[in-house]
């Protein structure tokens, strides 16, 4: 069985929580585009929908179903946004920003009442981290941003290499925002909580890619079906 089986289990179980005439966030990635392709099938559900969306390679996929995704300003709040994550740990805390979408994720999120994260199996850790941390930041002097960053994971013991994302050209990744993503190799996150305000409190800094009690559902999909976590928030 494939990653995007279980990919495409998590994303059938979720479309049962869509309502016509609901408000929704897009998320951004593989998984949260296996979601878009079903929803986009049930064409008496999906025109009834107001969407927006965390990416603009989001508003492309949703075009092809003739998914109109509106400006975030329209909205006050959404009923429910719909996306993925880079890992996940028992407590619902993320890591996400793999795919550079970060910012406007946790803008939705953060407006969402509620957040249920889709993902496979393979996602699912004991402890944040192995997978790098991604940072967005402003493209004014990164190097200064990062000798700051070095400094609040030293305070944390943590030993992170952190690097500039760069595109499959090389040049650095630049996200929708117009900014730049480091990607930290952390290994072990054992103090999110603590800290993740010192790295937002730097000034050049404009989010990480911890999400931190946000989830409100998480769906892990399987070979065969997918189960779904609920947390109160
Ligand atoms: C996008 O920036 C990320 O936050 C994605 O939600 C995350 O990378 C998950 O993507 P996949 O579903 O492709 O693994």
């Amino acid at each position: 069985m494939t990653a995007q089986q279980k990919k495409i289990n998590a994303a059938q179980l979720v479309i049962k929580k869509i309502k016509p005439g609901m408000s929704i966030g897009l998320g951004t990635g593989s998984t949260a585009n296996e979601f878009i392709h079903i929803l986009g099938k049930d064409k008496n559900l999906s025109q009834s929908l107001k969407c927006t969306s965390s990416s603009n390679q989001t508003i492309e996929i949703a075009k092809n179903y003739s998914i109109e995704c509106l400006e975030l300003d329209q909205f006050d709040y959404l009923d429910i946004t719909i996306d993925g994550a880079d890992e996940i740990d028992k407590n619902g805390d993320m890591i996400k920003g793999g795919g550079g979408a970060l910012l406007r994720e946790k803008m939705l999120a953060n407006i969402s009442k509620e957040y249920f994260i889709i993902i496979d199996d393979s996602k699912s850790v004991k402890t944040l981290g192995n997978f790098p941390l991604p940072i967005e930041i402003i493209p004014f002097s990164p190097k200064s941003t990062i000798s700051q960053l070095d400094k609040v994971f030293k305070k944390y013991q943590m030993i992170s290499q952190i690097e500039i994302r760069v595109d499959a050209t090389g040049s650095n990744f630049i996200t929708d925002g117009g900014n730049f993503i480091v990607d930290c190799y952390c290994k072990k996150i054992l103090n999110s909580k603590e800290l993740n305000p010192e790295i937002e409190n730097i000034p050049s800094v404009i989010t990480t890619g911890l999400f931190l009690n946000m989830s409100s559902s998480v769906i892990i999909g399987y070979d065969q079906y997918a189960t779904e976590f609920n947390f109160d928030r």
